[in-house]
């Protein structure tokens, strides 16, 4: 029930596949996502996945309120716990998108991703979740889920020039 440590770029751990959660309902469940919750709202991030936090399972967290001042003029995504997710693409468009991770701290990069997308799994209770999504809030879940397969960001940039700290970046970010 606390805010926990967030595991950096270059531990072991964040390379790793996680895996399946197969019972819910359980203490240890609720737990793991108080603490990620926790965990999301005192860094401040837009998501958080449980292996960020050193907790092998697929099981990520995200949402960023209206007015969010790290994401100016990005739109509402309402909290969502999401457990054994898939995502499907609906077509094969990709943007490019400024993106940032709690993992990866003071960094920004340019990381293309599909813009619109069906994502599945279950929610903190067991209930399905069957979703389409486009523009920032089909990224926040792409990027989480992500981290469930082993992958941080930096990996998916493209041209490395559009990647850097966010401080020298302010002009490329607009904020
Ligand atoms: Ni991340």
């Amino acid at each position: 029930m606390a805010a926990r440590k967030v595991l950096k770029m270059g531990h072991p751990l964040l390379l790793e596949k996680s895996h399946e959660v197969t019972q819910f309902s359980t203490k240890e469940l609720q737990h793991l996502i108080r603490d990620l919750r926790d965990t999301m709202h005192a860094e401040e991030g837009a998501g958080i996945a449980a292996p960020q936090i050193g907790v092998m399972r697929r099981v990520v967290i995200f949402g960023v309120e209206k007015d969010n001042a790290r994401y100016p003029g990005r739109g509402e995504i309402s909290e969502t716990v999401l457990i054994n997710p898939i995502i499907t693409p609906l077509d094969d468009t990709l943007e490019d998108g400024w993106e940032g991770c709690l993992s990866v701290p003071g960094m920004r990069g340019l990381v293309p991703r599909y813009t619109r997308v069906r994502y599945q799994g279950f929610d903190e209770n067991g209930q399905k979740i069957d979703r389409d999504v486009d523009g920032f809030h089909a990224r926040v879940v792409q990027h989480e889920c992500d981290h469930l397969d082993g992958i941080l960001y930096p990996m998916r940039i493209q041209d490395m020039r559009e990647f850097g700290f966010k401080e020298e970046l302010k002009d490329k970010l607009g904020c």
